[in-house]
């Protein structure tokens, strides 16, 4: 086992061993080749450096009480990844393909994976991207797919504490018919504008609202926004947000716990009446929400007001994590053990 400060990690680059490599060329995939290298040759004219042509998942591996490795979920972070290449018009990564990477990632940097109560996990970054030479707008003809890992801590510095949160009013991460469905890195920097703006004015995210009006909640920087109030799990439906597969599941979990369900536009002016808020996603899990401030209308919602997650958000994080490290019974077939 490698040796590291794995209870204080931040969620942040730590060199590994390895990472692996397969590139798509006259029409089909090469082998899958494993690299020491964390660089990577391109072509100055690849399209993913001029024109975005770039799609990334984010998945993670856990190690239980029983020493094994668990991956959550990577048949649907394949999937989206499937999604978003659509989305801009790449070459699809073969499920296969996805899995056969990942699994070989994890396994060859097995002495990343942290150890069992240390709160920290192997983060999974699978990248895909146009790598051959176009000067024209046009889709690239070759790609590359790269599977690299890196142990993380916490996204949040709380961790499973109240974060504070800002709306912001004066940049979109994504436009109704453009790529907020997809987990593109054009996305990323459109919503750096917004991300520096929280985090200058002393909040941990922001939260986007819809680009069109305004009026209703889309996601929180890189997490999907939730709500609990009158026994319900609420969350956005919109054509900005990335699916979460994290929501995804908690979703189930709520149903699974007997709370109702609304997937539905949730309007800015709800958050008064929520008993509790939270952001979810892979990185972030789940980070109750104990504070949003909505600067440019100079209102601020609070929650958590005993400085302590609610009870609901509190039960969906135990259950949920407990499923991830093998705790508790996977009753949806979610966990694979990487052997
Ligand atoms: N929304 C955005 C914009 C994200 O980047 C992420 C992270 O992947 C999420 C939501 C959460 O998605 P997931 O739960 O699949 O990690
Ligand atoms: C994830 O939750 O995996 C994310 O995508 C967060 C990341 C953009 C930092």
């Amino acid at each position: 086992m490698q040796n590291l400060d794995w209870k204080n990690l931040p969620f942040g680059y730590v060199k590994t061993d390895y990472n692996v490599r397969c590139t798509f060329k006259d029409g089909k995939w090469g082998n899958l080749e494993v690299s020491e290298s964390e660089h990577i040759n391109i072509h100055m004219a690849a399209t993913a450096l001029h024109y975005g042509q770039e799609a990334f998942e984010g998945m993670k591996a856990y190690r239980g009480k029983d020493g094994k490795i668990r991956l959550f979920r990577w048949d649907e972070n394949a999937k989206r990844m499937q999604h978003s290449a659509e989305g801009i018009l790449m070459e699809k990564v073969p499920m296969d393909l996805f899995h056969e990477a990942v699994v070989k990632a994890v396994k060859l940097n097995e002495r990343f994976v942290p150890p069992y109560g240390t709160g920290a996990s192997l983060y999974v970054r699978p990248l895909l991207f146009g790598s051959g030479a176009e000067v024209g707008v046009r889709p690239a003809k070759e790609y590359m797919f790269v599977v690299f890992v890196t142990p993380v801590g916490p996204y949040f510095k709380e961790g499973f504490n109240p974060v504070k949160i800002a709306i912001v009013r004066d940049s979109d991460r994504a436009a109704p018919l453009g790529t907020g469905t997809f987990k593109v890195g054009g996305n990323y920097a459109a919503s750096l504008r917004g991300v520096a703006k929280a985090h200058d004015a002393g909040y941990g995210s922001p939260l986007y609202l819809d680009t069109k009006e305004k009026l209703y909640i889309d996601e929180i920087g890189a997490a999907n926004f939730f709500a609990i109030k009158d026994n319900t799990y609420i969350t956005p439906k919109s054509s900005s947000i990335l699916v979460s597969i994290t929501n995804k599941s908690l979703i189930q979990l709520a149903e699974d716990l007997g709370l109702k369900v609304e997937r539905r536009p949730v309007a800015v002016d709800e958050l008064d009446t929520f008993e509790e808020v939270g952001a979810c996603g892979t990185a972030a899990v789940i980070s109750p929400i104990g504070e949003i401030n909505d600067i440019d209308a100079g209102k601020v919602y609070k929650y958590c007001k005993n400085g302590k997650p609610g009870p609901v958000s509190t039960k969906l994080y135990e259950t949920l994590v407990g499923i991830q490290y093998g705790e508790l019974e996977d009753k949806h077939n979610w966990v694979t053990i990487v052997e």
